[in-house]
């Protein structure tokens, strides 16, 4: 009998992978880390720390896991078992010392007419006139540097209003947060108001997304293949952008070790311009963009195949969850496709 414990507890301790728990902090590590930083300091997520975990419930992390925030770059853990999703949850709670709230089920009453000039008086100049945090003074340049690429929460998106309770975004109005500067509202508004508070913000939704080309939806870059030879393509390259009254900036070849596949290839010459209209008024909306700025077209030659690759701007700028910059992005797009399509036909 002694000898099958001791042989047990051997075993244990050799394969504990085969019946622990899963686990939260790989898990975590792996699948959250790179955004949220370790023990959830922050980066391009929003913070986890604890004065913000001790108004998030249970539900609402495991919810927010599974929905993600869809356009504002977390994404929707779909694959993630229930134990996983519970292990990461008890992970997350284990940086703080202080209990999970638990609200109550029950919706706040409350009257989004009444709900609506309360919402323009304290809450629009941070959280924006659509809810989605956009503008200028929004909670961003409060809680993170500007050259993160991610704003603070929108409450219009549909991952968060599907995740949060309405007593939970009552007790966040009540409370305030004070990491990321916004105001605890507890004396300024009665509970009444708070209600219709959270009514409104109920009726916040996204407007419809904006497309790009449907042909290049979701695709990191647009890739086309020339006829031509390397040479000859750059040359036709040069001339369409000229055309489209673009200014070429001296060519210069990739950067070693930008990518190592590339890195070892001669033939390869990014060709960068620039229409200045566009560039300006993409930095006038947000000049972070100008940290991953489209205006570049590469030239490779590949097994034989000469083919023209710029990032996809519409891709890039729906990051920035803007939609005045995805505006922009969509008319540069038809113009960085058009002269693609000019210089490879
Ligand atoms: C001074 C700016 C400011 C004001 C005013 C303000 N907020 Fe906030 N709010 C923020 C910031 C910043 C965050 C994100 C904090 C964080 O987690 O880093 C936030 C977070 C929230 C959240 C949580 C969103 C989430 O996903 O965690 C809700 C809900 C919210 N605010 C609602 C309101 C409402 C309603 C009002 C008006 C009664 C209001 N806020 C007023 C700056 C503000
Ligand atoms: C690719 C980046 C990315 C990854 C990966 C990611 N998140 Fe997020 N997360 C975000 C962003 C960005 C937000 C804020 C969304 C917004 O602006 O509305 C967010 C919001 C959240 C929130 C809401 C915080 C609040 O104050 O309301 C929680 C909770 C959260 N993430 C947990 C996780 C967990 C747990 C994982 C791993 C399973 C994860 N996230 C993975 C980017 C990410």
């Amino acid at each position: 009998m002694k000898r099958h414990l001791i042989l047990l507890l051997l075993l244990c301790l050799l394969a504990p992978s085969l019946w622990a728990a899963p686990d939260g902090k790989a898990l975590y590590e792996a699948h959250c880390s790179a955004c949220h930083q370790s023990e959830g300091k922050g980066g391009i997520g929003l913070p986890l720390t604890g004065e913000i975990l001790s108004q998030l419930s249970d539900d609402y992390i495991a919810k927010t896991i599974r929905n993600g925030r869809p356009g504002r770059i977390m994404p929707a853990f779909v694959a993630l078992s229930d134990a996983q999703v519970k292990a990461i949850l008890q992970y997350i709670r284990s940086w703080s010392n202080q209990p999970a709230p638990v609200y109550p089920k029950l919706a706040v009453k409350g009257d989004p007419a009444q709900g609506k000039p309360l919402y323009k008086k304290h809450c629009q100049r941070c959280h924006g006139a659509d809810g989605s945090g956009e503008g200028t003074g929004t909670g961003v340049t409060l809680s993170r540097e500007r050259e993160f690429m991610v704003m603070p929460a929108a409450l219009n998106n549909p991952g968060f209003q599907r995740s949060a309770s309405d007593a939970m975004i009552a007790d966040i109005i009540r409370r305030g947060r004070k990491v990321g500067g916004m105001p605890a509202f507890r004396k300024k508004l009665t509970d009444e108001q708070i209600g219709d508070v959270v009514a409104y913000v109920r009726t916040l939704k996204s407007p419809p997304p904006i497309r790009g080309m449907r042909e290049w939806a979701g695709k990191p870059a647009y890739i086309m293949e020339s006829p031509y030879s390397f040479e000859d393509t750059v040359q036709a390259l040069r001339q369409a952008l000229t055309g489209a009254n673009f200014r070429i900036f001296p060519p210069r070849y990739l950067e070693q070790g930008l990518t190592d596949e590339f890195s070892v290839n001669k033939k390869q010459l990014g060709i960068r311009f620039c229409n200045f209209k566009e560039l300006y008024h993409l930095l006038n909306i947000d000049p972070r963009m100008g940290t991953v700025l489209p205006c570049r077209i590469n030239v490779l030659e590949r097994n034989g195949k000469v083919l023209l690759v710029s990032p996809n701007v519409v891709e890039v700028a729906r990051l920035f969850n803007n939609r005045e910059l995805l505006e922009v992005a969509v008319i540069m797009e038809e113009i960085i496709l058009g002269v693609m399509e000019e210089a490879t036909l």
